[in-house]
């Protein structure tokens, strides 16, 4: 009996590497209520030739505590670490362990891990079931590709996940050779849930609230995980829209916890604000002068701009 899953709603915040570490994922997940946005993963953690030790895994999962629950990713192939590090991930309280079988890296398929593990079915079955043969409890999750050149095995794929002992599976419905292009074809998501009996999380494409139900409707997929439409909008699970004032504040605290937490430079935290500006809509905060935002060089006045328009001008001395 595949363990039970510990979500509290029906969409997930997707695992973005450079992006989902604590301090992007907690501020989504405050702005969204558990009964929507019913969970999120980390970063992948590259497990090696070494388990990962028990204190990057507590870094990785952050000290935040919500309702929805942070699942721990894991990425690797070597069925000794990876189960090894699943053992400690359980011990320092990760809630869901997912395994990563769809990075399509140059570092992951040199190290055979990640998309790379998409040619080989068997592996994938492999790897879940060392995991789940490795904890007590926690539930095992996997997340594949629709496949490495094309999707001919994707059915395959999500039986070998199953078969491991997988107690969910996500589908991005792209090939590992389609990378993140714009097109995204759902009936491979729709294939994955005939196939397994195991609850399918369908991913790939979702960039409105609107897309959330759709893609549960077209594919009969039991959840939704979001990626790029969340940094976009991070209130797109909760389908409110955010007003430009409360964009502003996000991406204000956003800053803050980079400098404050992370120990980011100023500069750096700008950066990463810009990451997000790039293909933010929220509050239509930037729809007008994107480029006038991206072009900024200085961290304060970017600052003092998402200040005004928070309502959080400092005043003149
Ligand atoms: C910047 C970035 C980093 C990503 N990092 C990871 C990761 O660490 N683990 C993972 O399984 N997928 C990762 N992905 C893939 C996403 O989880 C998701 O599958 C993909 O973006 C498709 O969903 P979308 O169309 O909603 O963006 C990443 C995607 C992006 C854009």
């Amino acid at each position: 009996m595949p363990r039970p899953l510990p979500f509290t709603g029906p969409w997930l915040l997707a695992p973005m590497e450079g992006i989902t570490e604590p301090c992007f994922r907690s501020l989504v997940l405050a702005r969204n209520p558990p009964e929507r946005l019913g969970g999120a993963f980390t970063e992948f953690v590259r497990v090696n030739d070494h388990a990962v030790p028990a204190w990057v895994l507590r870094e990785h999962l952050g000290p935040d505590r919500f309702a929805a629950p942070v699942g721990l990713q894991l990425m690797g192939s070597n069925p000794e670490t990876l189960s090894q590090t699943a053992e400690q991930a359980e011990a320092v309280g990760a809630p869901v362990i997912d395994l990563n079988f769809g990075c399509p890296a140059k570092g992951a398929l040199r190290g055979c891990a990640g998309s790379a593990l998409l040619r080989d079915p068997s592996a994938v079955e492999r790897l879940v079931r060392s995991c789940v043969a490795a904890t007590r409890r926690v539930p095992v999750t996997a997340k594949i590709r629709a496949g490495y050149d094309d999707d001919s095995r994707v059915e395959e794929l999500a039986r070998a996940a199953q078969q491991g002992g997988a107690a969910m599976l996500t589908v991005h419905c792209r090939t590992r050779k389609e990378g993140y292009c714009p097109e995204v074809n759902w009936e491979r998501i729709a294939r994955a849930v005939g196939a397994v009996s195991i609850p399918v999380c369908g991913n790939g494409g979702a960039s409105c609230h609107a897309d959330l139900e759709e893609m549960r409707r077209r594919t009969g997929c039991a959840r939704v995980m979001v990626g790029r439409g969340a940094l976009a909008d991070p209130w797109i699970f909760s389908g409110r829209a955010a007003t430009a004032a409360e964009a502003a504040g996000f991406l204000l605290d956003y800053a803050e916890q980079l400098g404050a937490r992370a120990g980011f430079a100023p500069a750096a935290a700008s950066d990463r604000l810009k990451q997000l500006i790039r293909q933010w809509t929220a509050g239509g905060l930037c729809d007008r002068d994107r480029d006038g935002w991206l072009r900024e060089v200085d961290p304060e006045r970017l600052l003092e701009r998402l200040r005004t328009i928070a309502g959080l001008a400092s005043r003149p001395a």
